[in-house]
């Protein structure tokens, strides 16, 4: 098999490659550089991308002329209906695609053109944090509306979410799903009850599925857009396949808005900002991964699900003091450290000064995050062990 174990299993360095989650890792947690750190922060991977994307890129930097592109090749958005189509069960059409440089920046040209100043947006904590940073950053006023965690299980607010909406200074409704750190694949139920909240009550949905391709085995992703009629009237997609298939510095990412007046509102918004000129790799490569690259899915997907097994068992078996639960989605486990003993602040120093590994701090990710880390798994078995042996040597010193 061409994308089996073995593929996923070879360590790639990256160090030494201007890589944020490597070369950036020590600046970013204010570890000496001298310190040798384990990086499982940030969301990208370190397996390399599918060949026939890689062989496709060199093809076309081979060429050697970089200059302006057509934004819409033909044959591109007819690539993504049919991935939508196979993957997400459900019918887009070619002309309801957009093209963005990134899942964040379409958020904020929604943010932009959606709400004024002082508006209020409803996010669902803990969450993804750039969500809200957009939100800050365009002076729009941040409605939280926390998730309910049981035993490491999230569930949504439905009583706290009907009010909310009922406010009209609350214009947006951004969500993820799978959701982004808890690895939670929303229900069909989950979903329809929180579109049709939005549908009825004019709060316009941006609904995050960038990481729909990467669901854990046993587990099932239902995209927000097989549900109902409504509900795509009133849903902004965002997607790329820079999750999957490990193309994020690629910039290459995509909108779906199937109402019309939403989308022209959105396309305007786009060309205020001069935003009209794809990235040349990007598009090779979304078009070579999306018509070309599905058994590398299914290898991914199953790789990462067993390294999600593995921690799990690991940590139920040698460090009780943590509790961890496999995620249903994203290569990310959330996991829950305040059975350690230890302040939120004495976690986050801990597990990047003492146990010297880089992942995503709890409180990053707003109301809901005290207490608890975020790994991202999307790397060699080895790894995965180097880092479980790093953090029991690490917890053991400390108790
Ligand atoms: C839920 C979610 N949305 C968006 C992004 C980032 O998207 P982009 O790099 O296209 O802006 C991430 C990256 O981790 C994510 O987890």
């Amino acid at each position: 098999m061409k994308y089996g174990k073995d593929f996923f299993d070879t360590y790639i360095e990256r160090r030494g490659t201007r890589s944020i989650k490597w070369d950036g890792c020590n600046a970013k947690f204010g570890v000496d550089e001298g310190v040798e750190m384990l990086p499982m922060w940030i969301a990208d991977m370190d397996f390399k991308a599918p060949d026939e994307v890689v062989e496709a890129v060199a093809e076309r930097a081979a060429h050697g002329v970089y200059g302006y592109i057509i934004n819409r090749p033909d044959s591109f958005p007819a690539s993504i209906a049919r991935w939508i189509c196979c993957r997400y069960h459900w019918q887009a059409k070619e002309e309801w695609i957009l093209f963005t440089p990134g899942v964040i920046p379409g958020f904020n040209i929604s943010y932009q053109t959606f709400t004024q100043p002082g508006d209020g947006i409803i996010v669902q904590t803990p969450i993804y944090y750039p969500f809200m940073d957009g939100i800050r950053n365009n002076g729009r006023k941040m409605v939280v509306n926390q998730l309910v965690e049981t035993d490491g299980y999230y569930t949504m607010n439905f009583e706290e979410l009907e009010q909310l909406v009922k406010d009209p200074n609350n214009k947006i409704l951004i969500m993820a799903n799978p959701h982004n750190p808890t690895g939670r694949c929303w229900t069909a139920e989950e979903l329809t009850r929180l579109g049709e909240l939005c549908a009825d009550n004019g709060v316009l949905l941006i609904c995050d599925e960038i990481h729909a391709d990467i669901i854990m085995e046993g587990a099932q992703h239902c995209s927000m857009g097989t549900l109902s009629k409504k509900i795509l009237q009133n849903t902004i997609f965002h997607y790329a396949p820079s999750k999957t298939f490990n193309l994020a510095g690629l910039q290459t990412a995509y909108v779906v808005i199937p109402n019309d007046d939403i989308r022209a509102k959105f396309e305007a918004g786009l060309t205020a900002n001069r935003i009209f000129n794809m990235n040349w790799f990007g598009q090779v490569a979304l078009e070579t991964a999306y018509d070309r690259c599905g058994d590398y899915v299914e290898g991914m997907c199953r790789y990462v699900s067993a390294n999600m097994d593995y921690m799990v068992a690991y940590i139920q078996k040698n460090l009780p003091m943590l509790k961890v639960r496999k995620s249903e989605g994203t290569y990310m486990v959330w996991v829950d450290f305040r059975g350690t003993g230890m302040t939120t602040e004495e976690i986050e120093h801990f597990i990047a000064h003492k146990a010297h590994i880089g992942v995503d701090m709890g409180t990053w990710f707003g109301p809901g995050g005290e207490g608890w880390l975020r790994f991202n798994l999307a790397c060699p078995r080895s790894l995965v062990e180097k880092a479980m042996a790093m953090l029991t040597r690490a917890l053991y010193s400390k108790l």
